[in-house]
């Protein structure tokens, strides 16, 4: 493996993107460390060498740097190969297949987790509604919001779950009154560790499916003008801005934010 190129210059000046233009894809998650840089030594120990497929670095890539933690990665430039190097205690995680998770339905046995998420999102992320700290919601209410979901049988909750959590949603909900009655209103957000990966867009590919079962005609969300990474989700599953919501938001540290109001006809 060449060592010396895991400490070239190209891989020291990336700071958060790197589009690997000969190879399939594209790793777009960041910050990448010089090999070493933020390794204590028994970390260092821990190294290990491994030869992964594209499409796999592209998943580990995500899932190592969002943990912010011990890592060093390097790459040489040939198409589809990557030589990568991590701490072996991610590699294990890795190899066991750690990156699996599942996307079901919701279940009133999720209400803890599902709760439990919500309070996370609410605190990694400004791009959700409530600030951090303002749910108050109980397991028991929780259940009971998700009873409603189920028995409604128009709105539905899809869960991303890795071994032991709930990582992620998305939740439909149909309007009540007969003449929007083939509206449905999307929510989703995903915990920080397990974004960029695709799950966002199967998640949507679920929903969809369902609600052309369910014969919805009008799928709409609203999304920060700033959230661009939800902007891009949105536009490449085929919603189109219809508005701008003007100072729709009000941040807790006093901003204003526009939103965009956003539809998608099916
Ligand atoms: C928005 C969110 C749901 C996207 O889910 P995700 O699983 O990360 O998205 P995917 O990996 O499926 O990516 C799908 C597309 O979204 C866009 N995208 C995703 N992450 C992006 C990023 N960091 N920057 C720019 N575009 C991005 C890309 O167009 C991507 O397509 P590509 O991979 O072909 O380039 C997720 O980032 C999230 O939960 N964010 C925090 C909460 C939030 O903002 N919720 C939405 C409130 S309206």
């Amino acid at each position: 493996m060449p060592r010396k190129h895991w400490r070239g210059a190209s891989l020291r000046a990336c700071s958060c993107t790197i589009r690997h233009d000969t190879s399939p894809g594209a790793i777009r998650h960041g910050p990448f460390r010089e090999p070493g840089m933020l390794l204590s030594s028994d970390e260092v120990q821990l190294t290990v060498g491994l030869r992964m497929e594209f499409s796999q670095v592209r998943l580990l890539c995500s899932r190592v740097t969002s943990l912010l933690t011990r890592f060093l990665i390097c790459f040489r430039g040939k198409p589809g190969v990557i030589y990568f190097k991590v701490a072996r205690e991610i590699m294990d995680w890795a190899i066991t297949g750690g990156w699996n998770v599942e996307i079901r339905q919701i279940t009133e046995d999720d209400a803890a987790a599902f709760l439990a998420l919500q309070l996370q999102l609410d605190r990694e992320t400004d791009f959700m509604l409530m600030a951090p700290g303002e749910r108050q919601t109980t397991a028991r209410q929780q259940r009971d919001i998700i009873r409603k979901i189920l028995s409604d049988g128009r709105s539905m909750t899809w869960v991303i779950a890795d071994d032991r959590h709930l990582v992620g949603g998305l939740t439909l909900r149909a309007m009540a009154p007969f003449k929007i009655r083939h509206t449905g209103h999307i929510v989703v957000g995903l915990l920080a560790s397990h974004r960029g990966q695709g799950l966002g867009s199967k998640l949507f590919g679920q929903m969809e499916t369902w609600a052309r079962v369910h014969a919805f005609h009008r799928l709409e969300l609203t999304v920060m003008c700033d959230n661009r990474a939800a902007l891009n989700l949105y536009l490449t599953q085929g919603f189109m801005v219809e508005g701008l919501r003007r100072d729709s938001i009000r941040q807790p540290d006093g901003h204003w934010v526009d939103e965009y109001a956003m539809s998608k006809l099916l």
